[in-house]
């Protein structure tokens, strides 16, 4: 049996180096599959998705990723015109949408929101970001972007730039990296460094180094991991606004990296990387939301056969 087959996908952190490169090798065997074969992978089956926080990538690319694999979506991207609006609960929530589907899909403001789903529900559950904690299938697409970009991850020096306190898409990248042999150089403004909590379970998984000065290493990353300063999860706006726009990548940085460094973002973006930069050959965040697709078909494909694809 496939040993994805009927899974919960909560936590990279489940996820070993074998595993992973058993989804990119899956993922690169979508890519190569013409689209009539692609749609006989999940004929009839049903994505079920649930979105309690706004959402553009990760939904749409789980929509066209089980569109395109033969499957189809159904689900709620607006809670508010939901019945949670009327007081209903997750766990109610989350069983009446595992009658409907074959798989959910779950995004919400809560650590430990998917975990909980994923008990209440007979279905497998996928983790599409829960509250500050994971964004498991972000970190799956991420490393396939990296593998695919610089046909290798071992080696590799990667540097992470932003907000490391509350971007979920960083602790779930570092979880993942974990699996391989990488110097990882971690840049943040001196409040939104890696929380203290999570530094342990890291350290446990890779070695990093913490700066506050982006220039300190640029010259030497093969891959720099830029990230939003996410406005929303700051209890005080004033705290915000002292590290809003802390970092900016643009052509003046990118002239001090190396000629092939590979530039990666989850997105969205705000102002952290100058539209400038996009038409350059470093700029892979476009790429890398294409790449989302395709990991998340091979992640279904995968979940709803028994036997694989
Ligand atoms: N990267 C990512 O999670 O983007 P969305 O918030 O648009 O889904």
């Amino acid at each position: 049996m496939n040993e994805f087959y009927q899974k919960d996908i909560i936590s990279i952190k489940d996820f070993n180096q074998e595993q992973l490169e058993k989804i990119f090798a899956s993922t690169n065997k979508i890519i190569s599959l013409n689209p009539s074969n692609r749609r006989e992978i999940c004929q009839g089956k049903t994505l079920g998705y649930l979105f309690y926080e706004p959402s553009t990538r990760t939904r749409l690319s789980f929509d066209a990723a089980m569109a395109s694999i033969g499957g189809n979506s159904l689900g709620i991207s607006d809670i508010s015109s939901s019945s949670t609006q009327k007081g209903e609960s997750l766990a109610d929530t989350v069983e009446i949408m595992s009658i409907y589907s074959d798989v959910l899909v779950l995004r919400h403001t809560l650590d430990g929101s998917s975990r909980f789903a994923a008990e209440v529900s007979d279905k497998p559950v996928i983790n599409a970001g829960s509250g500050t904690e994971e964004h498991p299938t972000q970190a799956i697409q991420d490393l396939f972007t990296i593998k695919k970009e610089k046909k290798k991850i071992d080696g590799l020096k990667i540097g992470i730039v932003g907000d490391l306190k509350y971007g979920r898409t960083v602790y779930s990248l570092l979880y993942g990296l974990g699996n391989y042999d990488v110097a990882v150089h971690l840049i943040s403004p001196e409040s939104l460094r890696i929380r203290s909590d999570s530094v342990y379970e890291i350290k446990k998984r890779l070695d990093f180094t913490e700066s506050t000065n982006i220039e300190e290493y640029i010259d030497e990353l093969d891959v720099l991991y830029v990230t939003r300063i996410q406005k929303e999860r700051f209890p005080d706006e004033e705290e915000y606004l002292k590290v809003k726009g802390s970092y900016i990548v643009g052509l003046d940085l990118l002239k001090k990296m190396k000629d092939d460094c590979t530039i990666m973002h989850p997105l969205p973006r705000i102002d952290e990387i100058s539209p400038e930069v996009d038409k350059t050959k470093n700029a892979k965040y476009f790429k890398q939301a294409e790449y989302g697709k395709y990991t998340r078909a091979s992640l279904l494909g995968l979940t709803l056969n028994e036997n694989g694809f």
